[in-house]
């Protein structure tokens, strides 16, 4: 059995992964009107994964036999600038989660809960993977300078 306290902070952080899917369904959106198919598919991947994350976190609370209840998901930007623009902005917000994911994590260690540590872990360890894959397309945009975005489209559709 959960503590309360550590239960509404998973509730919370099941409405920022929702939160975060509809950020990139959003980014997928724009991009598709902007001409860019291939980032608009990598950004719906992108958006299933954030699914997948908050799907995880309820079946752990539930199974852990906490109280899950799915609030109203707050309003996500529409537009950005470049594609660069784009890519920065899934930086911060993924470091931003990295901070969240963090905070869940030090939760678990005040209640003492060691099950949910090691699955906060897991995230702990997602969140390197979410910020390197980032950090690592906004280099590749900034090296083009605005130049072969095609090819980066190409490039970024081709995620499975
Ligand atoms: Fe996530
Ligand atoms: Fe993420």
């Amino acid at each position: 059995m959960m503590k309360e306290n550590l239960v509404k902070a998973f509730n919370a952080q099941v409405n920022a992964e929702m939160w975060s899917s509809n950020l990139y369904l959003s980014m997928s959106v724009y991009f598709a009107q902007s001409g860019y198919p291939g980032m608009a598919s990598w950004m719906k991947a992108q958006s299933k994964e954030e699914l997948e994350h908050a799907y995880e976190m309820i079946d752990f609370v539930i199974k852990r036999g906490g109280n899950i209840e799915i609030g109203q998901i707050d309003v996500v930007p529409v537009a950005w600038g470049t594609p660069l623009e784009v890519f920065e902005h899934v930086y911060e917000h993924e470091c931003h989660v990295s901070k969240l994911i963090d905070d869940l994590l030090d939760v678990a260690i005040k209640e003492g809960d060691k099950a949910a540590q090691n699955f906060i872990n897991g995230f702990v360890n997602e969140q390197v993977e979410e910020e390197d894959t980032a950090q690592t397309i906004v280099e590749r945009l900034r090296k083009l300078d605005g130049h072969n975005l095609v090819y980066m489209d190409d490039k970024l559709g081709g995620r499975k």
